[in-house]
């Protein structure tokens, strides 16, 4: 399994990179899979050298790949300005509309105040609608009191991301089997763990 971290962090050190890293790192831990944690702090000055998808050189070309080749997508970002980066914007503006069909999200922020704890659902799940994927219902939302020198120290951060990776565990697909059992198999599973 191909599990790719996107942080729409623009600077570092970055609380919504801590944030990410957790995550893949708790799905790893249960699931296995391999991949890289993209920061848009390094991937941003090679993507804007494009602002086409044609115009993509070898080095934007093969970010964009990464993450149109992930099984699971963990993507966060920092709220700026009451939504995910315009760094993080420009990389999915640069994704085939059709590469993400069918792929699990898992989605994430960090902000400084709770007030703007919605941003997930409000802005970053509605980006993956238009790609058909498959947005878990549990996202992450995490303020700077819940870190502490950029390591998360509130417990229920942590319990969120648990759950999370719990629900990614119920819509893997399942080696060897049919998609109608699948698709019969997983109904009540999927409902118990949404409950
Ligand atoms: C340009 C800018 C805009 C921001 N806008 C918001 C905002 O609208 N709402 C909010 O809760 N926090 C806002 N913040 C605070 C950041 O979201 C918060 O500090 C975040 O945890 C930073 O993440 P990072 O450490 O990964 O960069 C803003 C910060 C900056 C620099």
């Amino acid at each position: 399994m191909k599990i790719v971290g996107l942080s729409g962090n623009v600077k570092r050190p970055s609380r919504t990179a801590a944030l990410v890293e957790a995550i893949v790192s708790g799905v790893r831990d249960r699931l296995g899979g391999e991949g890289p944690v993209i920061e848009l702090v390094d991937a941003a000055p090679v993507l804007f050298r494009a602002l086409r998808s044609d115009q993509l050189d070898a080095e934007g070309r093969a970010i964009i790949n990464a993450v149109e080749a992930a099984d699971v997508l963990v993507v966060g970002s920092p709220v700026y300005r009451a939504s995910y980066t315009g760094a993080l914007k420009h990389l999915f503006d640069l994704v085939d509309y059709r590469a993400l069909t069918g792929k699990r999200i898992i989605l994430a922020a960090t902000g400084g105040t709770p007030l703007h704890g919605l941003m997930t659902e409000h802005q970053l799940r509605p980006l993956f609608g238009f790609f058909n994927a498959l947005s878990l219902p549990t996202a992450i939302y995490a303020t700077e009191v819940d870190f502490t020198e950029y390591g998360i120290t509130n417990p229920a951060v942590h319990e969120r991301i648990e759950r999370a990776v719990s629900e990614l565990a119920q819509v893997l697909p399942v080696p060897n089997q049919t998609a109608a059992a699948r698709a019969h198999g997983n109904r009540p599973a999927l409902v118990a763990a949404f409950a």
